[in-house]
């Protein structure tokens, strides 16, 4: 594919992409004005190539994960629950498995908890639409039990690929089993929150589970500590 066919396609996608006024000499340029031409700042073609290609991975991935039948929990999913928000956002998020009503709207953390993750995410200053949201399971987990290690190791590799992908410069594991998987660790959670982590060189910041908060609100003291842990920690 020619470079100005990627650029239109870069266009229709809502992609604003600024081009030197040398790349685009003698070419009908419909998608980029002569003024936005000379005046812009230069983002080189390399740079158009890898965002088509960062495009197909996510969705090859996505493709995956929709029709993933490696364990179990495909026999009991209305659909998979891939990810959401922002793919290139500094913040990733990373939760349990769906529940009820992710598995119905195909989103993570749309339900009470959902809810309060999104506050969560306000109190640190952003918007839920400005970080990057997945989970460890993409399938639900029947009765709301904990997770089997088998399906946690058959989905590993999506979220491994998510993550490179998205490339965060901070990660935060909501609950425990999110927090015990990332780290490969079985200490409880009182003895992971409250310290920094690290993750393939992500700092990683762990948070109660907003389920949790819901139950207990006596903790949600405490997730204000997480919430400062991690802006700290980002800023770093
Ligand atoms: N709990 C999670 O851990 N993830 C969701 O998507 C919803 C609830």
């Amino acid at each position: 594919m020619d470079n100005l066919t990627r650029l239109q396609y870069l266009e229709a996608m809502g992609i604003d992409v600024w081009v030197a006024k040398h790349q685009l000499q003698g070419a009908d340029l419909s998608v980029v004005s002569d003024e936005d031409a000379t005046t812009s700042t230069v983002i080189d073609v390399e740079f158009i190539d890898q965002v088509n290609l960062k495009k197909d991975e996510w969705n090859l991935l996505q493709n995956e994960v929709s029709e993933c039948e490696k364990c179990a929990l495909c026999e009991g999913r209305t659909q998979t629950v891939f990810g959401v928000g922002n793919k290139n956002s500094d913040w990733m998020l990373i939760g349990e498995a769906p529940g009820y009503n992710e598995d119905l709207q195909g989103e993570p953390f749309v339900g009470q908890a959902g809810l309060l993750l999104t506050e969560m995410i306000r109190a640190m200053g952003l918007e839920r639409g400005s970080v990057y949201i997945a989970n460890i399971l993409k399938c639900k987990l029947p009765d709301e039990r904990n997770p089997k290690v088998e399906e946690i190791k058959a989905c590993g590799n999506y979220l491994q690929r998510q993550i490179q992908l998205v490339q965060p410069k901070i990660i935060l594991a909501i609950g425990r089993v999110a927090a015990q998987t990332l780290l490969e660790t079985k200490k409880p959670l009182a003895k992971l929150r409250g310290i920094p982590h690290q993750i393939a060189g992500i700092p990683l910041i762990v948070v109660y589970h907003p389920a949790y908060l819901l139950r207990s609100l006596l903790e949600k003291r405490n997730a204000w500590e997480d919430i400062q842990l991690a802006i700290e920690t980002y800023k770093q």
